[in-house]
């Protein structure tokens, strides 16, 4: 069996934390099962800034362009702050996402019946809450040029940002999304503001025409994107899969992570086009959380989006189906026997910090694999 090569970029803040419990599992499965797993560590965000001067140096780049997999933590931190704009943290994040044409994000909200407390919903409204939002992830106000601010002269200064698609990004987008809903319950929201933007106008006439061309099958719906916020926390249930642009992708994933009872449940992955050649394609995991430096280096960060993450990982690039079953019945199953982290804890629970909840998951995986 060829060896699959992961690249680890645990970044700042709570990154390295939540990426200690994957790396855990991943020693694990190679002990138990002779996975064959190869990692190779990096930097990204304020680490590599430090080290290098930059958000992410290029001997990092090309060894996540060789990669089968990367997973990364989080980047960013008021220490980073005054750091010139092109080598903040986030610029590391963009640069893996643009090179590596990882242009479709999967970000999964699902509400884990233990936690439907949590959400400040109501149970009835997100008890088995599963939504795939699929963003557009290497174009739109994102990259578009130009992007600047001008100095005017005149006591002003202009900024701005640029709002830019092309029919195959969002023929490739849709496509993956009506792909997805096939495997789910068939149903694409796409969502967008053509009431005022060009970019909405063409993002919806191309949705519709790949839609009837090739997934007449799939049941579409289109919404204005403000009201698909509304609509996401008035009856978030009512949704499947939501494909959008990568503004509106960032905003709305993170009202449906919340609907789901904490931002430090969710995963994410990121993908690239398959390879004519081998069929594999490029690709990238990451919690939907971000770096929380006022918890960091606390041992009380919740891995479990670190976690399902590396679930995702062994699902979309190695086509390990029965582990990341396991992997996310073995999370499913530490919640339902009361065990939390601090953003997660409720009365009567039991409260463990990030090693305990790692090695908790981590025995429950093994079990459930015996
Ligand atoms: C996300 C984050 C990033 C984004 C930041 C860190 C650049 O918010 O992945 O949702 O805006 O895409
Ligand atoms: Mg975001």
């Amino acid at each position: 069996m060829a060896a699959r090569k992961l690249l680890l970029l645990p970044g700042d803040g709570i990154g390295p934390e939540a990426m200690a419990e994957v790396k855990k599992l991943i020693a694990a499965m190679n002990a138990e099962f002779g996975s064959g797993f190869e990692t190779e560590e990096g930097l990204v965000g304020g680490s590599a800034y430090d080290a290098h001067g930059k958000a992410i140096s290029e001997q990092d780049m090309a060894r996540a362009m060789a990669a089968d997999a990367v997973l990364f933590g989080a980047v960013g931190g008021p220490k980073w702050a005054g750091v010139p704009y092109e080598v903040r943290p986030e610029a590391g994040l963009l640069r893996l996402r643009k090179d590596m044409e990882l242009f479709a994000n999967l970000r999964p909200a699902i509400c884990y019946p233990a936690l439907a407390e949590s959400s400040s919903l109501k149970r009835e409204l997100v008890e088995g809450l599963d939504v795939l939002i699929v963003r557009e992830l290497t174009g739109g106000v994102y990259f578009g040029e130009p992007k600047e601010i001008t100095d005017l002269g005149n006591g002003q200064k202009r900024a701005v940002d640029t709002q830019v698609y092309d029919t195959f990004e969002i023929e490739r987008i849709s496509g993956a999304a009506f792909e997805l809903a096939r495997t789910r319950r068939n149903k694409v929201c796409s969502m967008e503001k053509n009431n005022v933007m060009k970019s909405g106008v063409l993002w919806k006439e191309v949705v519709t025409a790949v839609h009837k061309a090739k997934y007449p099958d799939v049941e579409l719906t289109h919404m204005l994107a403000d009201a698909g916020g509304m609509q996401l926390v008035r009856q978030p249930k009512q949704f499947d899969v939501i494909v959008t642009d990568n503004l509106f992708g960032d905003l709305l994933s993170d009202v449906a992570a919340m609907l789901t009872g904490s931002l430090g449940m969710l995963p994410s992955a990121s993908l690239g086009s398959p390879d004519p050649k081998t069929g594999t394609r490029k690709a990238l995991y990451e919690p939907v959380h971000g770096s929380a430096p006022d918890i960091a280096g606390k041992g009380i960060a919740n891995p479990i989006a670190m976690i399902a993450s590396f679930a995702m990982c062994l699902r979309y690039s190695f086509n390990m189906i029965a582990e990341a079953d396991r992997l996310e019945g073995a999370i499913a199953a530490i919640l339902d026997d009361g065990y939390r982290t601090a953003d997660i804890m409720s009365d009567g629970m039991k409260e463990i910090g990030t090693s305990a909840m790692g090695d908790a998951i981590l025995e429950k995986f093994l079990t459930a694999s015996k």
